[in-house]
């Protein structure tokens, strides 16, 4: 038995789960607590600025909240925090410290500072006019290579703060190695006017680096190879693979090893971001990160978002054994939030052993799944109403529209839509028709945003991540590795020089009729 499994905290709260459903049951449904209690909602929701957590429709009542908070105590997150902010290597398998939250601390380090001014003065050039393409005309297309958390990141954020951009200057992400993402993206671009930002962290990504040889020759062909200098900027910790790559150093915006790839946006990895918004804005959403990253720090367990969050995903993931977290914006804007979130949370904590290299004998991280209300009510909302599986779903909701359209008539249906389904989910529905029949006691967490701004995004955002890191911290994995994409990597490696008519080298025989087929693409 592992440390956690055999701990009293754990012990608890296996027991106490056999109170809320099944033969031993002595608690109610969700909605029958809040018949018996008339304080529930507030009891459960806490606020932060625009920022508003719900957790009253979630099974959690007194003595569950304790006994949770209880386990966080006892796994040290508050210490691992600690050690976290203080710079320490926490990031054991790959000696690194963690410190994305340095790249939006109030007083940043000097290094980080230092990047930050000079993408301040590269972003004031280029949506001023001032850098201009080698034909003299000013940049009208930022295209953005990279992939994983050099893509997800600033595409799903330059989508959902698209209204605070300018009309002057589109932003396009290409990150699929598959031709079709960067012809597509290329298609009807001007390339003098077109400004490519080479993404990687490593600078050695096949994907990315394949794209940027390819939109760099598509480049050279229209205006030659003297254009690459004010055509091509990069964003990279590695330094000497950028210039190898043909990019002039000065046009180089650096991060470090203790950024990790998915933590990466707050860094010069969101310079797609500032293009777009402007250097005003993409600080407002580092504020809003260090807002939740200062009360992350200071505030109690009990009322600490970060930490209820994860706290109630343990419950259901480990004392429920639910397998799965449905991220469910209503907000078209947010329609990237699922897929930057699969990364963060299922790259961080899809693991199996522990930091000492144990295997675990208890649950880790979820399936994230997601897709924007009310498009996922006409898909796979019926699974989470009548399936067999139970999947805890975060709704997200934001009050004001970017775009309200019919005097405000899209945004109180999307609204009304939104708000119904966790009503629906909580009460469920009686029926003499078996399939009409809602089981009901589905359980939701709701975040209730004011507005979608920089600064609530950046909130938002910095949420979840600290969400994944308490989990992690719970369930004693190192959140901040991902040795997971290797193997398929290098296998991938032996079978392109198959594919491309190389010695045949041993696999099963699957494998090796998928080769010969894959012979004539
Ligand atoms: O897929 C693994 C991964 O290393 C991610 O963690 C990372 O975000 C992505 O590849 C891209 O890496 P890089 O920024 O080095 O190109």
């Amino acid at each position: 038995m592992s440390a956690l499994t055999d701990s009293q905290e754990w012990k608890k709260l296996t027991q106490l789960r056999a109170t809320w459903r099944g033969a031993y049951a002595t608690k109610g449904r969700i909605a029958a607590l809040f018949e018996q209690d008339p304080h529930r909602a507030e009891r459960y929701t806490r606020v932060l600025g625009g920022l508003r957590l719900d957790l009253s429709k979630t099974h959690l009542d007194p003595e569950t909240l304790d006994a949770l908070l209880a386990l966080a105590k006892a796994r040290d997150v508050e210490t691992w925090r600690d050690r976290m902010f203080a710079g320490e290597s926490i990031n054991l398998t790959e000696g690194r410290a963690v410190l994305h939250t340095a790249l939006r601390a109030e007083q940043p380090p000097a290094q980080v500072a230092e990047v930050l001014t000079r993408i301040d003065s590269f972003v004031g050039r280029v949506r001023s006019g001032v850098w201009t393409g080698a034909t003299g005309q000013r940049i009208r297309t930022i295209v953005n290579i990279g992939i994983g958390g050099s893509d997800l990141g600033p595409a799903m954020v330059c989508q959902a703060l698209e209204p605070y951009g300018s009309p002057e200057l589109k932003t396009r992400f290409v990150s699929n190695i598959d031709g079709t993402h960067l012809a597509t993206a290329l298609d009807r671009l001007d390339p003098a006017t077109t400004l490519f930002v080479i993404a990687s962290k490593t600078f050695t990504t096949q994907e990315t680096l394949t794209n940027a040889t390819s939109a760099r020759a598509w480049l050279v062909a229209a205006l030659g190879e003297a254009a690459v200098a004010k055509h091509f900027v990069a964003v990279s910790t590695n330094g000497s693979g950028v210039k190898q790559f043909g990019i002039d150093p000065a046009n180089m915006f650096g991060f470090w090893d203790w950024v990790g790839g998915r933590y990466s946006l707050w860094s010069a990895i969101g310079l797609p971001i500032a293009l777009q918004i402007g250097m005003e804005n993409f600080r407002a959403l580092l504020a809003g990160a260090r807002a939740m990253d200062t009360h992350f720090r200071s505030a109690p367990l009990a009322d600490n978002l970060p930490v209820l969050l994860a706290l109630t995903g343990i419950w259901y993931r480990n004392f429920w054994n639910l397998p799965a977290l449905a991220v469910l914006p209503y907000d078209q804007s947010l329609a990237r939030l699922p897929a930057f979130l699969q990364q963060l949370d299922m790259e961080s904590n899809g693991k199996s052993v522990d930091r000492d290299g144990n295997p675990v004998d208890y649950d880790t991280g979820p399936i994230v799944f997601g897709e924007p209300g009310t498009n996922g009510q006409h898909a796979f909302y019926q699974l989470i109403h009548q399936g067999t599986t139970v999947i805890p779903a975060d709704f997200i909701l934001v009050r004001r529209s970017h775009h309200p359209l019919g005097d405000g008539a899209h945004q109180r249906i999307l609204l009304s839509h939104g708000i119904a389904q966790t009503e629906a989910l909580l009460q469920g529905k009686h029926s003499l028709e078996p399939h009409r029949v809602f089981s009901g006691d589905r359980p939701t967490t709701t975040f209730a945003l004011d507005e979608l701004s920089p600064f609530t995004l950046g909130q938002l955002l910095a949420l979840y991540e600290h969400k994944v890191f308490v989990q992690g911290v719970i369930w004693n994995i190192n959140s901040f590795d991902q040795f997971g994409v290797e193997l398929g990597k290098q296998l991938a490696s032996t079978i392109l020089a198959e594919i491309e008519g190389g010695a045949r080298q041993p696999h099963d025989a699957s494998t090796n009729a998928l080769i010969d087929w894959s012979r004539d693409a």
